[in-house]
């Protein structure tokens, strides 16, 4: 989605806005834009497409400017066009602003300032904002600190969300930031200081970090940042340091993020498991710090999340029912807003989210906080919206994921979810302590079998080679092998554009059988001991009607049946997804480069979905 970057220092701004606007490409986005203060007067300068284009622009290397805001936008309101892009300014070019969010009340307040005498050059809902602050800094003539005011004053108009940077012509050493249920960061250097929607955008120029709350404000010159809250009263910030390694949002020879990210996940899931878990020792989660009794209240238990975060939740909700004795729905965060869920002080809602930014994650949190459930989320990004609004955050430390499909996020999730699973079933004594350590030794062991995993790809590349001009695929499993089909399916579709569906075994001759025909391609996962002849039964129906198969697999079963097996370490079954999801993320990797697509930046998507 939409991405932000500022700048206010004593360097040229533009090549830091095109550098940090190059890092957060990764989002997603069909125009980007910059403006810089030359002068006295406002440079804006943007079109449709790549980033890359503005180095095209008439005029962009001649811009001395050392204060300057940029955006790379996803449309919502008006088609990818010059027009819409961002930087906005106001009729009389005295202010200049980008936007992340969506203003929903932006036609009423179209319409109110078209009344006052505006006139708009765009489709967009953020065309009003540096109206409305012209509109209110008008107002304000005599008065102290107008630029701060008119821009608190606009904010308060607004309904929705919203990140915004605002430079004014007339206070050239000054940059307003504001944010609302969208991310905005200040990264602080030494007499310059920078702004951002994502932590990896400024992480080569600072550590050292301010994160701003929903409703805060802060104004910005070289050497100080000051902060005000919603009612623009001043309050301090605790500088937070981030010490994620800059190469870490680099490829480091890797030809894309998701290969990269594919094979850090033996680094990543260790670090996951952290200090969390050692050997014969108790899971740790100290952070929590539930006692028996906390745990004996709640009498049903949320998963929710969007997308793979879902599918993660889906993956351990098994454990967690088997092991807790607690039933547990996994839920769509946009499906469970607004559905009027049963929730009360007696539920515990988890919500899992990479970024921490899904918009319908952030609100069905809110929800059930408001409906007295005890709150925990699970993310990748420290101080991300979701982690400030829980009562508990649990991060995953996979460390910076940059390509759109989710990898080695998705196996930090199910790893630090089963943790925490193992944690509850030790704190309320509600499982056989052999079955709690037979995971626990297992989730040690899974770096090393990960390792193992990726070792040869050959056979996989092999196979997507031979099907990658399919128009549809198919993915089969039971119990957690069929919550991996899942994700194998979206992985797929989402940087291959192949039309796949995830079934559960036991499901095709409820219909979904009648869509095989000769040729069609399936692919079987059967890691659960207890359910793999069932398995096998279904796919030999499949085989009988000329499907093509690729069967990922830990278990004893007669090879030859099938036309390519990916045979993967035994694990305990209940983690299995952590190692069979591999090979069919490196299936739908090796899959789009056979295609020649963008494999980080598929089309149409964003790496964090912040409108709903
Ligand atoms: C798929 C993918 C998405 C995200 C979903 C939730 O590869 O990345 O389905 O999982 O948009 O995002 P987060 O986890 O950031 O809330």
């Amino acid at each position: 989605m939409c991405g932000i970057v500022g700048y206010i220092g004593t360097k040229k701004a533009s090549p830091i806005l095109i550098d940090g606007l190059l890092k957060l490409e990764y989002r997603g986005y069909d125009s980007a834009g910059i403006s810089t203060m030359e002068h006295g007067y406002l440079s804006n300068m943007k079109d449709k497409g790549r980033v890359k284009n503005l180095y095209n622009l008439e005029g962009i290397d001649s811009l001395e400017g050392t204060i300057g805001i940029a955006h790379t936008r996803w449309a919502t309101h008006g088609k990818p066009a010059k027009e819409n892009s961002h930087p906005h300014m106001d009729n009389s070019n005295s202010f200049s602003v980008v936007h992340n969010g969506i203003i929903e009340n932006y036609q009423e307040l179209r319409e109110f300032l078209t009344n006052n005498g505006y006139h708009f050059l765009s489709q967009t809902d953020t065309e009003i904002i540096p109206n409305l602050i012209h509109y209110y800094y008008t107002k304000l003539e005599g008065s102290n600190d107008k630029f701060l005011q008119a821009v608190h004053q606009a904010c308060g108009d607004l309904k929705g969300s919203y990140a915004i940077e605002v430079l004014c012509k007339d206070e050239p050493e000054t940059m307003i930031v504001a944010r609302k249920d969208s991310p905005l960061v200040i990264g602080v250097g030494k007499e310059e200081n920078y702004v951002s929607s994502d932590i990896p955008a400024i992480l080569s120029y600072t550590k050292d970090f301010y994160l701003l709350n929903d409703g805060d404000l802060a104004k910005l010159s070289n050497t100080d940042i000051s902060f005000y809250d919603s009612s623009l009263t001043p309050i301090t910030k605790e500088l937070k340091n981030i010490d994620w390694d800059v190469s870490a949002c680099e490829k480091d020879g890797y030809e894309d993020f998701m290969l990269k990210e594919i094979y850090e996940q033996p680094k990543s899931i260790r670090e996951t498991i952290g200090s969390r878990l050692k050997k014969n020792e108790k899971v740790n989660f100290e952070d929590i710090g539930f006692t028996k009794e906390t745990l004996s209240k709640f009498n049903k238990i949320y998963l929710v999340a969007c997308g793979t975060a879902m599918h993660a939740g889906l993956a351990v909700k098994p454990l967690l029912e088997r092991l807790c004795h607690i039933p547990v729905i996994v839920d769509i965060a946009s499906e469970f807003r607004y559905r009027e869920p049963l929730i009360d002080a007696n539920t515990l809602c988890i919500y899992i989210s990479q970024s921490g930014e899904t918009a319908d994650t952030i609100a069905a949190l809110k929800l059930s906080k408001k409906q007295g459930a005890t709150t925990i989320a699970i993310s990748n990004v420290i101080g991300s919206s979701i982690t400030r609004e829980a009562d508990f955050t649990i991060y995953t430390h996979a460390g910076p994921e940059i390509a759109v499909a989710s990898t080695k996020a998705y196996t930090s999730q199910i790893t630090l979810l089963t943790l925490l699973t193992l944690y509850f079933a030790e704190v309320s004594e509600s499982a056989p302590t052999d079955v709690i350590s037979d995971i626990k030794d297992e989730l040690l062991l899974l770096p090393e079998k990960i390792t193992e995993v990726l070792k040869d790809d050959s056979k996989i590349k092999e196979f997507a080679h031979k099907v990658y001009e399919e128009k549809d695929i198919f993915f089969l499993g039971r119990g957690t092998d069929y919550t991996v089909s899942m994700e194998a399916s979206l992985k797929l579709k989402e940087i291959s554009y192949i039309h796949s569906e995830a079934y559960a075994a036991g499901e095709l001759k409820h219909g979904p059988i009648a869509l095989i025909e000769n040729g069609i391609t399936v692919i079987g996962i059967l890691t659960d001991p207890t359910l793999v002849e069932k398995s096998v039964s279904n796919l030999q129906e499949v085989i009988t009607r000329g499907a093509k198969t690729l069967i990922v697999t830990n278990q004893e079963i007669n090879q030859t049946n099938y036309d390519e097996v990916i045979t993967i370490p035994n694990t305990n079954p209940f983690i299995s997804p952590i190692l069979s999801i591999i090979p069919l993320q490196l299936f739908s990797y090796y899959i789009s480069k056979e295609k020649g697509l963008d494999v980080d930046k598929p089309r149409n998507l964003a790496k964090s979905v912040t409108v709903e």
